[in-house]
C-alpha cells in the first residue's frame, strides 16, 4: 500500500508519523518505506516519550487560577494549567519556591516557630536536602526532570558497607556491624537451618522429593553453606569482608571473623534491617538531582514564570464565591490585599488550611483536621575530611541504628572531595521530637556522641558546620508529613473533591505520602479536575 503512494502523500504520511510519535519514531518510519539512510536527513537525537508532558486537550484560555502554596503541588499545578493556557498565579509564604523541598547551603537561614535562628554556615559546595532526598525510579519526579532538563545523579540508600549500629540487642550490641557481614550471616544461617529440615524431612508435607533436591541447590547458593557431608552448615564466608584485604603475589586475604553463632546472630536483631531495601519506593537504584533537590522547584518556578509567583504573602481567609473564590493576604509590606480567581487550588499542609478563615463549611475544617502531623527532623554535619570515605570506605549510604538519631547517611556526591556533609540524624515521631526539645548547639551535641559510637572521635574532631531542621517547628510547613487514621472515610474524600471553586492539592491528598510524586499526582489530578469541569462548562 505505501509502495503505491506518491511522493506528496508520502511527505505527508512521514509528517503525521512525527508529529505523532516524535523524530525517533519519524526515523524509522521513513526506514519501513525504504527511505533511509537519506544523507541530508537527519533525525533529532532519540527522545523517550515523556510521561510528564501532561498534556489537557482543549484550551482552559482566559480562565484563571490562584494557588495558595508554591511547593511542589502548589508549583505542579501552575505549570500544568499553564500549558494548557490558564493564567495562573501562586501565593507563598516563603521567600523561596519549594516548600519541604529545600536544600540547605551556607548562608541559608531558618527561624522556627519556636523564634530560635539559625544560619548555615557550610563550605561552598556542600549542602544537605532538608526535606525529600532520594528519587525512586517509578516515580513522576523523575519525568519532571527529565523535562524541566535537572540534572540526575545516583543516590546511594543502600550500601554493602554501610554498617547496622544497635546498642539495645540482645546480642552484638555497641558493634558496628557492616551491612554485607549482617546479611552473610542471617542468610547463612536461615539457609543452614532450612537446608536441615529439608534434609531430616522436617518440611515433608510442604515439600515434594523434587522440591527439596532443588530446594538445596538454591540455599547453598543463597547462604554459602556447606554441603551434605558438613551438615549444611553456615561456617562465614569472604562476604562478611575481609579483615586483611586480599592482594598481589601470596596475599589471600583474611576473611572476618570470628563468625558469631546463630543464637547470636538471631538475638542481634541485624536481619530485621533487610526489609528496608525490599521496600518498593526504597529500594535501588534510586536518584538525587545534582547540586541539590531544589534544582526541581527552581526549574518548575522557572518554566512557570517567577512574575507569577508572590513570595512573602501570608494567606489569611479563602473564600468561595458564587462564580469564583478569592483569597485575603498579608503581603511581604505587610498589606492586606485580596485576589479573586476563577478557581483557588490550596496547596498547602492541611493543618494550616484549617487554621485559615474560609467559608467552605465546618466538615471541611474537620477533614482537614482529620490528618495528624508527623513530627521530623534532620541535622547536617559539614566535616573536614571525608573520613568515612577514606578510613572506612562508605562511599554513600545509610547506617540505621537503634539510637534515637536513627540514621546517618553518607553523602552521593562529591565523592574523594577534600569536605564533605553527612546527615546526622534523620528521624521522625518521638526521636525528632526529643531532638527539637533541644537548642540546636545541644541538637548537634546529641547526635555526634552518638555517631561517635559507631565511627570513633573523628566524629567530633573533624566536624566544622551544622545546621538542623525540625520541620513540625518550621513556620509554614509544620510537619515533616500528615498520616491519616483512614484514607477510605468521608474526611479523605472530602478533600479530594471541590468545595465550590476551592480544590485541595498535596502529598497529603495521595497514596504516595512524603514523596513528592504524590504531590506531582495530586496536582495533575486536581487540574485534569478543574480543566474538565471548564471545559463542560
Ligand atoms: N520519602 C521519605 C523518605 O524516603 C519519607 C518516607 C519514609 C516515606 C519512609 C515513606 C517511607 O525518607
Amino acid at each position: 500500500m505505501v509502495a503505491e503512494q506518491s511522493p506528496a502523500s508520502r511527505r505527508n504520511f512521514l509528517k503525521s508519523v512525527g508529529v505523532a510519535g516524535g523524530a525517533g519514531v519519524m526515523y524509522s518510519a521513513m526506514g519501513a518505506l525504504g527511505l533511509a539512510p537519506v544523507p541530508e536527513v537527519r533525525a533529532d537525537a532519540y527522545r523517550a516519550p515523556q510521561q510528564s508532558d501532561f498534556t489537557l486537550t482543549g484550551r482552559g484560555g482566559g480562565k484563571t487560577v490562584l494557588v495558595l502554596g508554591g511547593g511542589i503541588a502548589g508549583l505542579a499545578t501552575a505549570y500544568e494549567l499553564g500549558k494548557a493556557g490558564y493564567d495562573c498565579r501562586i501565593l507563598e509564604a516563603k521567600d523561596r519556591p519549594g516548600g519541604r523541598n529545600w536544600t540547605v547551603r551556607g548562608g541559608t537561614t531558618l527561624t522556627d516557630l519556636d523564634g530560635r535562628r539559625q544560619t548555615a554556615s557550610f563550605t561552598k559546595g556542600q549542602y544537605i536536602n532538608a526535606g525529600p532526598a532520594r528519587l525512586p525510579q517509578s516515580h513522576v519526579t523523575l519525568d519532571y526532570c527529565r523535562e524541566l532538563g535537572v540534572e540526575l545523579q545516583v543516590f546511594t540508600n543502600q550500601n554493602a558497607n554501610a554498617y547496622i549500629y544497635q546498642e539495645n540487642s540482645a546480642a552484638l550490641a555497641n558493634e558496628p556491624m557492616r551491612w554485607r557481614t549482617a546479611k552473610a550471616d542471617v542468610y547463612g544461617y536461615v539457609s543452614e537451618l532450612l537446608a536441615k529440615a529439608t534434609d531430616q524431612g522436617a518440611l515433608d508435607t510442604r515439600l515434594t522429593a523434587q522440591d527439596k533436591e532443588r530446594l538445596i541447590p538454591f540455599l547453598q547458593s543463597f547462604g554459602a553453606i556447606k554441603g551434605k557431608a558438613d551438615g549444611y552448615a553456615y561456617a562465614g564466608t569472604n562476604r562478611r569482608g575481609y579483615s586483611v584485604e586480599p592482594g598481589a603475589a601470596f596475599e589471600d586475604g583474611t576473611v572476618l571473623g570470628p563468625v558469631p553463632t546463630l543464637s547470636d546472630v538471631i538475638a542481634s536483631g541485624v536481619g530485621q534491617r533487610f526489609s528496608f531495601e525490599l521496600g518498593y519506593d526504597q529500594a535501588m537504584m534510586m536518584f538525587q538531582p545534582v547540586g541539590g533537590m531544589d534544582a526541581i522547584p527552581n526549574a518548575l518556578a522557572k518554566a512557570i514564570g517567577q512574575s507569577r509567583i508572590t513570595y512573602g504573602a501570608k494567606a489569611l481567609e479563602v473564600k468561595d464565591l458564587a462564580d469564583g473564590a478569592e483569597v485575603t493576604y498579608k503581603d511581604a509590606a505587610g498589606r492586606t490585599r485580596t485576589q479573586r480567581a476563577d478557581f483557588v487550588v490550596s496547596a498547602v499542609p492541611p493543618m494550616i488550611m484549617a487554621r485559615l478563615k474560609h467559608n467552605l463549611g465546618t466538615d471541611i475544617t474537620a477533614a482537614l483536621k482529620y490528618a495528624v502531623p508527623t513530627p521530623v527532623g534532620k541535622i547536617g554535619l559539614e566535616y573536614r575530611s571525608r573520613w568515612w570515605e577514606t578510613d572506612e570506605q562508605i562511599y554513600g549510604g545509610i547506617t540505621p541504628t537503634d539510637m534515637d538519631l536513627a540514621t546517618i547517611w553518607y553523602p552521593s556526591y562529591g565523592y574523594q572531595g577534600r569536605r564533605g556533609t553527612l546527615v546526622g540524624y534523620y528521624n521522625f515521631g518521638a526521636n525528632a521530637l526529643a531532638y527539637s526539645a533541644l537548642p540546636h548547639t545541644e541538637r548537634l551535641a546529641r547526635a555526634v556522641s552518638q555517631g561517635v559510637k559507631i565511627h570513633g572521635d573523628k566524629y567530633r574532631t573533624e566536624l566544622d558546620h551544622s545546621f538542623s531542621v525540625a520541620w513540625h517547628r518550621t513556620p509554614d510547613i509544620e510537619a515533616g508529613w500528615v498520616s491519616w487514621p483512614s484514607q477510605t472515610g468521608a474526611e479523605y474524600k472530602l478533600l479530594n473533591q471541590p468545595a465550590g471553586h476551592v480544590y485541595f492539592a498535596g502529598d497529603w491528598l495521595s497514596h504516595t505520602i512524603a514523596w513528592q510524586h504524590g504531590a506531582f499526582t495530586s496536582a495533575r489530578k486536581v487540574v485534569t479536575d478543574i480543566h474538565e469541569r471548564v471545559l463542560s462548562a
